[in-house]
């Protein structure tokens, strides 16, 4: 029989998983089969239930269940515990792994577009979900520094205190980075979302090589355009990530690594 996949999620039918899924077992030859499931709120753990018992071997998990997912694994990576949420499940008999693949779609992304993280100065903007999910494996990279910016003050001190015992990471205000330089700026809050730009001091772009949008759209978003206008080389938005996230997924489910690159030309084709 046929390994099952899918991603699950409410809304979910916007999703480029499938397509993006489907993309790596044809370039990977694996033979396997990847679906969409609406979950109803509420009901997270019966909808997982009745995907194992049909052969479901996997899930990716979006908004609203990253938490629900958390709990119903049986374990954990340290990557998942450490962003405190789970957007991959892997089913092996009665255990239910959970991981989280955003950070390392991140790391690998940039990797993809030639930088290097090691020794930088790293600028993160954004202290939610998001931002919390690519700490751990940013701070592996060993940049020189991990600054995290946020609206809320408390939210980047408390993020960056957390982690202090793994790296150089400082958390603040956007006023608080007002004079520093960075290497690398990543916007990991929803201002794209709602057409607005996190309150960055221009000082922190004037010497960056690479911005970086965690969220992907057809058109520059205000971050990137921002960028752009102050100079900045290489921007980026969320679609090598997303297509590298669910690279990591597949490689935890299947045990092999499908090339990023054609599958994001394909997409912005
Ligand atoms: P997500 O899971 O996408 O991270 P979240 O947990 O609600 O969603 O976090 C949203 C992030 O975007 C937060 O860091 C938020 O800042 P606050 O913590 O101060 O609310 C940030 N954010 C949203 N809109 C923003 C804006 N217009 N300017 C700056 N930061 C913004």
């Amino acid at each position: 029989m046929t390994d099952r996949y899918a991603v699950i999620g409410n809304p979910v039918q916007h999703s480029l998983s499938p397509r993006i899924h489907a993309a790596f077992a044809a370039q990977t030859g694996q033979d396997t089969e990847y679906g969409m499931l609406l979950a109803p709120i509420g009901g997270f753990a019966e909808a997982v239930a009745r995907f194992r018992a049909d052969n479901g071997r996997g899930l990716n998990v979006t908004v609203p269940f990253k938490l629900d997912a958390f709990t119903l694994a049986t374990a954990l990576t340290e990557r998942a515990q450490s962003a405190g949420a789970v957007n991959t499940l892997k089913f092996d008999g009665r255990e239910a792994l959970g991981d989280n693949t955003d950070g390392a779609g991140l790391v690998a992304d940039t990797a993809r577009l030639g930088i290097s993280l090691a020794g930088k100065r790293i600028l993160l903007m954004g202290a939610g979900g998001a931002a919390r999910g690519v700490v751990l494996p940013l701070l592996d990279q060993n940049p020189a520094l991990l600054a995290i910016a946020n609206r809320t003050v408390q939210k980047a001190v408390a993020l960056a205190e957390h982690w202090a015992s793994r790296g150089a990471i400082r958390g603040g205000g956007y006023r608080d980075f007002a004079g520093e330089r960075f290497d690398v700026v990543i916007n990991a809050t929803s201002a794209s979302l709602h057409g607005a730009v996190p309150p960055l001091p221009d000082s922190a772009l004037a010497s960056a090589t690479l911005a970086y949008d965690m969220v992907y759209a057809d058109r520059a978003t205000p971050f990137l355009a921002a960028a752009k206008s102050c100079g900045v080389p290489h921007l980026a938005d969320g679609l090598g990530m997303l297509i590298a996230q669910a690279a990591e997924s597949f490689y935890l489910w299947r045990g092999t690594r499908p090339e990023t690159a054609p599958v994001i030309a394909m997409f912005r084709g």
